[in-house]
Protein backbone atom coordinates (compact mmCIF):
# COMPACT_ATOMS: atom_id res chain seq x y z
CA UNK A 1 0.00 0.00 0.00
CA UNK A 2 1.93 2.97 -1.06
CA UNK A 3 1.66 5.93 -3.43
CA UNK A 4 3.43 7.01 -6.38
CA UNK A 5 4.93 9.54 -3.88
CA UNK A 6 6.52 7.63 -1.87
CA UNK A 7 8.03 5.18 -4.50
CA UNK A 8 9.47 7.75 -6.29
CA UNK A 9 11.30 9.10 -2.73
CA UNK A 10 12.03 5.14 -1.97
CA UNK A 11 13.13 4.70 -5.46
CA UNK A 12 15.75 7.63 -5.31
CA UNK A 13 16.87 6.85 -2.56
CA UNK A 14 17.98 3.31 -3.43
CA UNK A 15 19.27 4.61 -6.88
CA UNK A 16 21.82 7.05 -4.69
CA UNK A 17 22.59 3.66 -2.79
CA UNK A 18 23.37 1.14 -5.53
CA UNK A 19 24.92 4.25 -8.05
CA UNK A 20 26.87 5.61 -5.00
CA UNK A 21 29.57 8.13 -6.95
CA UNK A 22 29.30 6.35 -10.21
CA UNK A 23 28.65 7.23 -14.00
CA UNK A 24 24.95 5.86 -15.39
CA UNK A 25 24.60 5.47 -19.19
CA UNK A 26 20.50 5.40 -19.98
CA UNK A 27 19.31 4.29 -23.52
CA UNK A 28 16.26 6.24 -24.59
CA UNK A 29 14.47 4.51 -26.95
CA UNK A 30 11.89 7.04 -27.63
CA UNK A 31 8.65 5.00 -25.74
CA UNK A 32 7.90 6.36 -22.22
CA UNK A 33 9.57 3.69 -20.13
CA UNK A 34 12.83 4.89 -20.78
CA UNK A 35 11.86 8.52 -20.60
CA UNK A 36 10.60 7.89 -16.99
CA UNK A 37 13.53 5.89 -16.21
CA UNK A 38 15.50 8.68 -17.27
CA UNK A 39 13.97 11.32 -15.35
CA UNK A 40 13.57 9.68 -11.90
CA UNK A 41 17.36 8.61 -12.52
CA UNK A 42 18.64 12.15 -13.11
CA UNK A 43 16.28 13.09 -9.86
CA UNK A 44 18.89 10.49 -7.66
CA UNK A 45 22.18 11.07 -9.32
CA UNK A 46 22.21 14.61 -11.58
CA UNK A 47 24.91 15.10 -13.58
CA UNK A 48 26.25 11.30 -13.09
CA UNK A 49 23.79 10.20 -15.80
CA UNK A 50 24.15 10.56 -19.30
CA UNK A 51 21.56 10.25 -21.34
CA UNK A 52 21.85 8.22 -24.88
CA UNK A 53 19.08 8.56 -27.21
CA UNK A 54 20.06 5.68 -30.05
CA UNK A 55 18.38 6.55 -33.47
CA UNK A 56 18.38 4.05 -35.10
CA UNK A 57 16.06 5.14 -38.25
CA UNK A 58 13.46 2.51 -37.14
CA UNK A 59 11.25 5.20 -34.98
CA UNK A 60 8.27 6.72 -36.07
CA UNK A 61 7.00 9.68 -38.33
CA UNK A 62 8.76 12.72 -35.66
CA UNK A 63 9.26 10.46 -32.90
CA UNK A 64 12.75 10.92 -32.47
CA UNK A 65 12.45 15.29 -32.57
CA UNK A 66 9.96 14.53 -30.04
CA UNK A 67 12.15 12.65 -27.47
CA UNK A 68 14.83 14.85 -28.04
CA UNK A 69 12.86 18.06 -27.30
CA UNK A 70 11.76 17.17 -24.39
CA UNK A 71 14.86 15.98 -22.72
CA UNK A 72 16.70 19.26 -24.15
CA UNK A 73 13.86 21.63 -23.95
CA UNK A 74 12.01 20.80 -20.97
CA UNK A 75 14.07 19.32 -18.56
CA UNK A 76 17.12 20.55 -19.69
CA UNK A 77 18.60 17.28 -19.21
CA UNK A 78 21.56 16.61 -21.27
CA UNK A 79 21.52 13.72 -24.24
CA UNK A 80 23.44 12.56 -26.51
CA UNK A 81 21.83 12.24 -30.09
CA UNK A 82 23.65 8.95 -31.71
CA UNK A 83 22.61 8.79 -35.57
CA UNK A 84 22.96 5.12 -36.07
CA UNK A 85 20.60 4.53 -38.93
CA UNK A 86 23.44 3.07 -40.88
CA UNK A 87 24.69 0.77 -38.50
CA UNK A 88 21.58 -0.57 -37.66
CA UNK A 89 20.05 -0.51 -41.53
CA UNK A 90 23.01 -2.75 -42.83
CA UNK A 91 23.01 -4.94 -39.85
CA UNK A 92 19.50 -5.76 -40.81
CA UNK A 93 19.91 -6.22 -44.51
CA UNK A 94 19.40 -9.37 -45.87
CA UNK A 95 18.03 -10.85 -42.15
CA UNK A 96 14.25 -11.83 -42.18
CA UNK A 97 14.06 -14.18 -38.99
CA UNK A 98 12.03 -12.56 -36.58
CA UNK A 99 14.44 -13.62 -33.15
CA UNK A 100 17.60 -12.90 -34.90
CA UNK A 101 15.99 -9.12 -35.71
CA UNK A 102 15.63 -8.56 -32.22
CA UNK A 103 19.12 -10.11 -31.08
CA UNK A 104 20.88 -8.10 -33.62
CA UNK A 105 19.20 -4.84 -32.86
CA UNK A 106 19.56 -5.68 -28.64
CA UNK A 107 23.46 -6.32 -29.19
CA UNK A 108 23.71 -3.07 -31.44
CA UNK A 109 22.59 -0.84 -28.45
CA UNK A 110 24.32 -2.55 -26.44
CA UNK A 111 27.27 -1.44 -28.61
CA UNK A 112 26.43 1.54 -28.81
CA UNK A 113 26.29 2.24 -25.02
CA UNK A 114 29.38 1.06 -24.86
CA UNK A 115 30.94 3.26 -27.14
CA UNK A 116 29.63 6.09 -25.81
CA UNK A 117 30.53 4.95 -22.52
CA UNK A 118 34.26 4.89 -23.73
CA UNK A 119 33.75 8.53 -24.70
CA UNK A 120 32.65 10.00 -21.64
CA UNK A 121 35.72 7.52 -19.69
CA UNK A 122 33.78 4.93 -18.95
CA UNK A 123 30.23 3.92 -17.31
CA UNK A 124 29.84 1.79 -13.89
CA UNK A 125 25.90 1.69 -14.95
CA UNK A 126 23.49 0.87 -17.91
CA UNK A 127 20.12 1.98 -16.93
CA UNK A 128 16.46 0.54 -18.23
CA UNK A 129 13.19 0.91 -18.46
CA UNK A 130 12.55 -2.39 -18.01
CA UNK A 131 8.85 -3.52 -17.12
CA UNK A 132 7.41 -5.91 -14.82
CA UNK A 133 5.66 -7.79 -17.96
CA UNK A 134 9.20 -7.33 -20.11
CA UNK A 135 10.88 -9.74 -17.16
CA UNK A 136 8.27 -12.12 -17.19
CA UNK A 137 7.22 -12.37 -20.91
CA UNK A 138 11.84 -13.04 -21.62
CA UNK A 139 12.37 -14.95 -18.62
CA UNK A 140 11.33 -18.88 -18.97
CA UNK A 141 9.16 -19.67 -16.10
CA UNK A 142 10.32 -22.05 -13.29
CA UNK A 143 8.84 -25.17 -13.41
CA UNK A 144 7.16 -24.93 -16.90
CA UNK A 145 8.97 -25.33 -19.67
CA UNK A 146 11.67 -23.31 -20.92
CA UNK A 147 9.70 -21.32 -23.31
CA UNK A 148 10.70 -17.45 -24.51
CA UNK A 149 8.21 -16.05 -26.73
CA UNK A 150 10.39 -13.40 -27.53
CA UNK A 151 13.65 -11.50 -27.04
CA UNK A 152 13.06 -8.36 -25.59
CA UNK A 153 15.79 -6.48 -26.36
CA UNK A 154 16.16 -4.73 -23.07
CA UNK A 155 16.07 -7.52 -21.15
CA UNK A 156 18.78 -10.57 -20.74
CA UNK A 157 21.45 -9.20 -18.71
CA UNK A 158 24.64 -7.60 -20.26
CA UNK A 159 27.82 -9.57 -21.78
CA UNK A 160 30.38 -10.45 -18.77
CA UNK A 161 33.00 -8.03 -21.23
CA UNK A 162 31.17 -5.43 -20.17
CA UNK A 163 31.81 -4.75 -16.60
CA UNK A 164 28.52 -2.37 -16.51
CA UNK A 165 25.86 -3.36 -13.82
CA UNK A 166 22.11 -2.80 -14.67
CA UNK A 167 20.07 0.07 -12.86
CA UNK A 168 16.20 -1.20 -13.65
CA UNK A 169 14.07 1.46 -11.34
CA UNK A 170 10.89 0.49 -13.05
CA UNK A 171 11.32 -3.58 -12.74
CA UNK A 172 8.36 -4.09 -10.50
CA UNK A 173 6.22 -1.63 -12.18
CA UNK A 174 2.90 -2.37 -14.95
CA UNK A 175 2.71 0.21 -17.71
CA UNK A 176 -0.21 2.32 -16.04
CA UNK A 177 1.94 2.56 -12.55
CA UNK A 178 4.82 3.77 -14.89
CA UNK A 179 2.34 6.57 -16.31
CA UNK A 180 1.40 7.75 -12.76
CA UNK A 181 5.26 7.64 -11.47
CA UNK A 182 5.63 10.13 -15.22
CA UNK A 183 3.26 12.13 -13.85
CA UNK A 184 4.53 12.61 -10.76
CA UNK A 185 7.88 13.33 -12.31
CA UNK A 186 6.41 15.99 -14.14
CA UNK A 187 6.25 14.66 -17.74
CA UNK A 188 3.60 16.49 -19.92
CA UNK A 189 0.09 14.38 -20.14
CA UNK A 190 0.24 13.58 -23.52
CA UNK A 191 3.91 12.39 -23.47
CA UNK A 192 2.79 10.01 -20.48
CA UNK A 193 -0.11 9.11 -22.54
CA UNK A 194 1.53 7.96 -25.38
CA UNK A 195 1.01 4.03 -26.95
CA UNK A 196 3.69 1.78 -26.16
CA UNK A 197 6.38 1.22 -28.60
CA UNK A 198 9.08 -1.49 -28.49
CA UNK A 199 12.67 -1.10 -28.50
CA UNK A 200 13.45 -2.70 -31.93
CA UNK A 201 10.77 0.10 -33.26
CA UNK A 202 9.38 -0.97 -36.93
CA UNK A 203 12.05 -3.24 -37.37
CA UNK A 204 9.57 -5.75 -36.06
CA UNK A 205 6.45 -4.05 -37.82
CA UNK A 206 8.12 -4.94 -41.42
CA UNK A 207 7.67 -8.85 -40.96
CA UNK A 208 11.05 -10.04 -44.03
CA UNK A 209 13.79 -7.85 -44.86
CA UNK A 210 14.07 -4.17 -43.48
CA UNK A 211 15.33 -1.52 -45.72
CA UNK A 212 14.85 2.37 -45.82
CA UNK A 213 12.39 2.11 -48.35
CA UNK A 214 10.19 0.03 -46.06
CA UNK A 215 10.89 2.06 -42.98
CA UNK A 216 9.80 5.31 -44.60
CA UNK A 217 6.38 3.63 -46.42
CA UNK A 218 5.54 2.50 -43.13
CA UNK A 219 5.99 5.68 -41.64
CA UNK A 220 3.76 7.41 -43.87
CA UNK A 221 1.17 4.75 -43.21
CA UNK A 222 1.59 4.50 -40.04
CA UNK A 223 1.25 8.35 -39.51
CA UNK A 224 -2.06 8.66 -41.11
CA UNK A 225 -3.72 5.67 -39.27
CA UNK A 226 -2.53 7.37 -36.15
CA UNK A 227 -3.90 10.80 -37.35
CA UNK A 228 -7.09 9.38 -37.83
CA UNK A 229 -7.49 7.71 -34.30
CA UNK A 230 -6.51 11.07 -32.76
CA UNK A 231 -9.13 12.99 -34.86
CA UNK A 232 -12.05 10.72 -34.17
CA UNK A 233 -10.83 11.03 -30.77
CA UNK A 234 -9.99 7.36 -29.73
CA UNK A 235 -5.81 7.40 -29.43
CA UNK A 236 -6.60 7.32 -25.29
CA UNK A 237 -9.55 4.52 -25.61
CA UNK A 238 -6.77 2.02 -27.17
CA UNK A 239 -3.21 0.41 -25.21
CA UNK A 240 -1.37 0.61 -28.67
CA UNK A 241 -2.33 0.98 -32.58
CA UNK A 242 -0.06 0.98 -35.39
CA UNK A 243 0.71 -0.07 -39.02
CA UNK A 244 2.30 -3.17 -40.11
CA UNK A 245 4.06 -3.49 -43.27
CA UNK A 246 4.00 -6.83 -44.98
CA UNK A 247 6.58 -8.87 -47.01
CA UNK A 248 3.47 -9.43 -49.45
CA UNK A 249 2.57 -7.89 -52.59
CA UNK A 250 -1.06 -7.93 -54.04
CA UNK A 251 -3.09 -7.20 -58.01
CA UNK A 252 -4.72 -3.28 -57.73
CA UNK A 253 -6.59 -1.25 -59.68
CA UNK A 254 -6.20 2.42 -59.69
CA UNK A 255 -7.26 5.31 -62.22
CA UNK A 256 -6.88 2.95 -65.29
CA UNK A 257 -3.81 1.41 -64.34
CA UNK A 258 -2.99 -2.19 -62.55
CA UNK A 259 -1.03 -1.64 -59.33
CA UNK A 260 0.99 -4.53 -57.95
CA UNK A 261 2.37 -3.02 -54.15
CA UNK A 262 2.73 -3.83 -50.64
CA UNK A 263 0.09 -4.78 -47.89
CA UNK A 264 -0.18 -2.86 -44.93
CA UNK A 265 -1.97 -4.37 -41.59
CA UNK A 266 -3.42 -2.35 -38.94
CA UNK A 267 -3.29 -3.58 -35.43
CA UNK A 268 -5.43 -1.88 -32.70
CA UNK A 269 -6.05 -3.22 -28.89
CA UNK A 270 -6.78 -2.66 -25.64
CA UNK A 271 -5.07 -3.73 -22.50
CA UNK A 272 -4.19 -2.97 -19.43
CA UNK A 273 -0.53 -4.05 -19.02
CA UNK A 274 0.33 -5.74 -22.23
CA UNK A 275 0.14 -9.58 -21.48
CA UNK A 276 -3.22 -10.27 -23.13
CA UNK A 277 -5.03 -7.76 -24.91
CA UNK A 278 -8.42 -7.48 -26.97
CA UNK A 279 -9.07 -6.35 -30.54
CA UNK A 280 -10.15 -2.56 -30.85
CA UNK A 281 -13.84 -2.72 -32.34
CA UNK A 282 -12.95 -0.01 -34.59
CA UNK A 283 -16.46 1.32 -36.51
CA UNK A 284 -16.16 -0.38 -40.06
CA UNK A 285 -16.78 3.71 -41.57
CA UNK A 286 -13.60 4.15 -39.75
CA UNK A 287 -11.74 1.46 -40.72
CA UNK A 288 -12.83 2.19 -44.69
CA UNK A 289 -11.88 5.76 -44.58
CA UNK A 290 -8.42 5.11 -43.00
CA UNK A 291 -8.15 2.39 -45.59
CA UNK A 292 -8.90 4.72 -48.51
CA UNK A 293 -6.35 7.63 -47.43
CA UNK A 294 -3.17 5.02 -47.34
CA UNK A 295 -3.57 3.45 -50.52
CA UNK A 296 -4.82 7.06 -51.97
CA UNK A 297 -1.44 8.73 -50.22
CA UNK A 298 1.06 6.07 -49.59
CA UNK A 299 3.12 5.07 -52.78
CA UNK A 300 3.62 1.30 -52.54
CA UNK A 301 0.79 0.02 -50.25
CA UNK A 302 -2.66 -0.91 -52.64
CA UNK A 303 -4.21 -2.62 -49.67
CA UNK A 304 -4.81 -2.46 -46.38
CA UNK A 305 -6.50 -5.20 -43.75
CA UNK A 306 -6.96 -5.27 -39.96
CA UNK A 307 -6.08 -7.67 -37.65
CA UNK A 308 -8.55 -9.50 -35.72
CA UNK A 309 -6.60 -11.54 -33.43
CA UNK A 310 -6.55 -10.85 -29.87
CA UNK A 311 -3.57 -11.93 -27.40
CA UNK A 312 -3.42 -14.55 -26.84
CA UNK A 313 -2.84 -16.72 -29.49
CA UNK A 314 -1.69 -13.46 -31.29
CA UNK A 315 1.04 -11.41 -29.95
CA UNK A 316 0.80 -7.59 -29.78
CA UNK A 317 3.58 -7.42 -32.22
CA UNK A 318 3.84 -8.93 -35.21
CA UNK A 319 7.50 -10.25 -34.71
P1 LIG B 1 3.95 -8.62 -27.55
O1 LIG B 1 4.16 -8.40 -29.03
O2 LIG B 1 4.98 -9.51 -26.95
O3 LIG B 1 4.17 -7.21 -26.89
O4 LIG B 1 2.55 -9.04 -27.23
C1 LIG B 1 3.76 -6.88 -25.57
C2 LIG B 1 4.13 -5.43 -25.37
O5 LIG B 1 5.54 -5.28 -25.31
C3 LIG B 1 6.00 -4.42 -26.35
N1 LIG B 1 7.25 -5.00 -26.85
C4 LIG B 1 8.49 -4.58 -26.51
N2 LIG B 1 8.89 -3.57 -25.74
N3 LIG B 1 11.15 -4.14 -26.16
C5 LIG B 1 10.22 -3.33 -25.60
O6 LIG B 1 10.62 -2.37 -24.93
C6 LIG B 1 10.84 -5.19 -26.92
O7 LIG B 1 11.69 -5.89 -27.43
C7 LIG B 1 9.42 -5.41 -27.12
N4 LIG B 1 8.73 -6.34 -27.82
C8 LIG B 1 7.40 -6.07 -27.64
C9 LIG B 1 4.89 -4.40 -27.38
O8 LIG B 1 4.92 -3.22 -28.18
C10 LIG B 1 3.67 -4.50 -26.49
O9 LIG B 1 3.35 -3.25 -25.90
Amino acid sequence: DWTMAEFKATKIAEIREQVSDGKVICGLSGGVDSAVAAVLIHEAIGEQLTCVFVDHGLMRMNEAEQVVSLFRDHYNIPLVHCDVEEMFLSGLAGETDPEKKRKFIGKTFIDVFEEEARKIGGADFLAQGTLYPDVIESVSFTGGPSVTIKSHHNVGGLPERMNMQLVEPLRELFKDEVRALGVELGLPEAFVGRHPFPGPGLAIRIPGEVTKERCDILRKADAIYLEEIRNAGLYDAIWQAFAVLLPVKTVGVMGDGRTYDNVCGLRAVTSTDGMTADVYPFDASFLTATATRIVNEVQGINRVVYDYTSKPPGTIEWE
